[in-house]
């Protein structure tokens, strides 16, 4: 399973990246709105100059002729580069011209397994469904996760599946159970995924049992 930190902050992702774990960068007008009074264009080449992977920008056009013109841009920028596309209709058509050019696309905003089949057939090369804001209404996000990896390998399709909108280290378990391709979450989950309180518990009682048992010994 491919981990990607969900974010547009170059501190957390140079942290995740010094993890040694880190496959590639999602970030959403939201995170970049986050990260501040930065250029986009140069914001996206400077995280996919410290990741060796993919980086996903979205476009914020959402008619067909303005999201090409977008990703036209953005795609340029740095061959890690994955254009971000809502899944509306406009958007599956620039899926599909995209998949033409050689433009690679993540496909955001998936909240069925419909919209995730449609995707797949227009040339996504991710898909990103929303397992947190499903839960957020009471629905089955990982029952999404579950159809969406299903279908795509009953008729073999190349979308690799990137569960986003991760909330917490179970979601990433069960998406991982599941097989699903990618997860990408904030580095507090990252973070959260790697403690364990017995580690702790257990390093620190080595620690005094290797302390008392240098003060008890006879240097020769
Ligand atoms: O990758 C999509 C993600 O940023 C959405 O997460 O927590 O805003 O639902 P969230």
């Amino acid at each position: 399973m491919k981990f990607f930190v969900d974010t547009a902050d170059l501190e957390e992702i140079r942290e995740a990246e010094s993890m040694g774990i880190l496959d590639g960068v999602t970030t959403n007008p939201s995170l970049m709105r986050k990260a501040g009074n930065v250029n986009f264009h140069e914001h996206i080449y400077r995280i996919c100059e410290l990741v060796d992977g993919d980086v996903s920008a979205e476009v914020t056009a959402v008619d067909y002729a303005g999201i090409m013109e977008q990703a036209r841009q953005l795609a340029p920028i740095h061959k890690n580069v994955v254009v971000k596309v809502p899944l509306i209709p406009d958007g599956v058509k620039a899926l599909k011209t995209c998949s033409e050019e050689g433009i690679r696309t993540n496909c955001t905003l998936c909240f069925s397994s419909t919209q995730a089949l449609i995707a797949a057939k227009a040339g996504a090369n991710y898909i990103s469904p929303f397992i947190g804001r499903l839960d957020d209404i009471s629905s089955n996000g990982m029952e999404l996760i579950e159809q969406i990896v299903r279908i795509y390998r009953q008729y073999g399709f190349a979308t690799e599946v990137l569960a986003a909108s991760i909330r917490h280290p179970m979601h990433v378990v069960e998406a991982a159970l599941i097989g699903a391709d990618v997860a990408t979450m904030p580095l507090g989950v990252i973070e959260k995924l790697l403690h364990h309180p017995l580690t702790d518990i257990g390093l620190e009682r080595f620690l005094a049992d290797w302390r008392a048992y240098e003060a008890a010994s006879v240097t020769p």
